[in-house]
């Protein structure tokens, strides 16, 4: 079985370390490669990959959406998204599918499964890429609102447009996210402030935060963001970055094998190697 990732840079990629696992654990004979383009190749290489062996792949920055006319179908929520992360291939077609999203949903379901119970309020910090199918699999949940709080509120606005349900929704400044913390029963960061290393992923101030809010950050280095220590310093619930990593290669691993794997002994190593 031959996977791999393609992005520019993947050097520091994680993927293959998963994977091996998601291999090891179904005892299956396979690889999964680190397939870094430079951008002034990617359509050459493209097209020489789509008559390799490859048996599916993870598109990462920056050609998530630069992949889409190479591909010969969609995922309802690729589609709906604008943007890959998955792609499996059969008889050199190429299907594209986002697990990005739901993976972050899946592990929050299993960590903490009273946010799904209904009526619950979301807090989603960023209104780019990230925040693109975060926010569409949260649609997909029974919460009573969502909020979308960004430096930019217009694009906050413009991501609204996706909702076609009828959850309560509403594009708001970081100020505001500030002083209506206490509303929300679940804030996500999905910025890409804190990705640099030692910078300050507190975007938003959490001195309003209501005990127990569940805090997320997409941010997997540090483990410990500065935004999930203020929040565990303010009483709040935390969710870190490797949870979505860990579940969004588990259902891009699962799309490629038709085969269910188990991401908690993975979740329970990622701090220690
Ligand atoms: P990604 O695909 O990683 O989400 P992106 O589409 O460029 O990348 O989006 C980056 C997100 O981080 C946006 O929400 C962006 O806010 P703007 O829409 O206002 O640009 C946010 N962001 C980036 N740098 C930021 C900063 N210094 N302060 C606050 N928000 C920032």
């Amino acid at each position: 079985m031959k996977l791999g990732l393609i992005g520019f840079p993947v050097q520091h990629s994680k993927s293959p370390w998963i994977h091996q696992h998601f291999l090891d654990q179904l005892g299956l004979t396979g690889r999964y490669h680190l397939i870094e383009i430079e951008p002034d190749q990617f359509v050459a290489e493209i097209n020489r990959l789509k008559t390799s062996d490859l048996t599916g792949f993870n598109i990462t920055i920056p050609y998530k959406e630069k992949i889409i006319p190479f591909l010969d179908g969609m995922s309802p929520e690729a589609e709906a998204i604008g943007a890959v992360n998955t792609v499996v291939c059969q008889n050199q077609k190429w299907y594209g599918h986002n697990t990005d999203g739901l993976g972050l949903i899946t592990a929050l379901k299993v960590q903490f499964p009273d946010l799904f119970t209904g009526g619950k309020t979301v807090l989603l910090l960023g209104a780019g890429g990230a925040s693109r199918g975060i926010y569409h699999a949260l649609l997909q949940e029974n919460f009573s609102e969502i909020m979308i709080a960004n430096r930019t509120v217009e694009r906050a606005q413009m991501l609204l447009k996706l909702n076609q349900t009828s959850i309560k929704g509403e594009a708001i400044s970081f100020a505001e996210a500030e002083e209506r913390l206490a509303e929300f029963d679940l804030v996500i960061q999905t910025t890409s402030v804190g990705m640099s290393p030692d910078s300050d992923s507190r975007v938003i101030d959490l001195d309003r935060l209501k005990k127990d809010t569940v805090v997320s950050d997409i941010v997997y280095q540090p483990f410990w963001t500065s935004l999930l220590k203020e929040a565990k310093a303010h009483g709040g619930r935390v969710h870190h970055g490797h949870e979505m990593l860990i579940y969004q290669a588990k259902l891009a691993f699962e799309l490629w094998t038709q085969q269910s794997v188990d991401a908690k002994p993975l979740l329970e190593r990622f701090n220690q190697d």
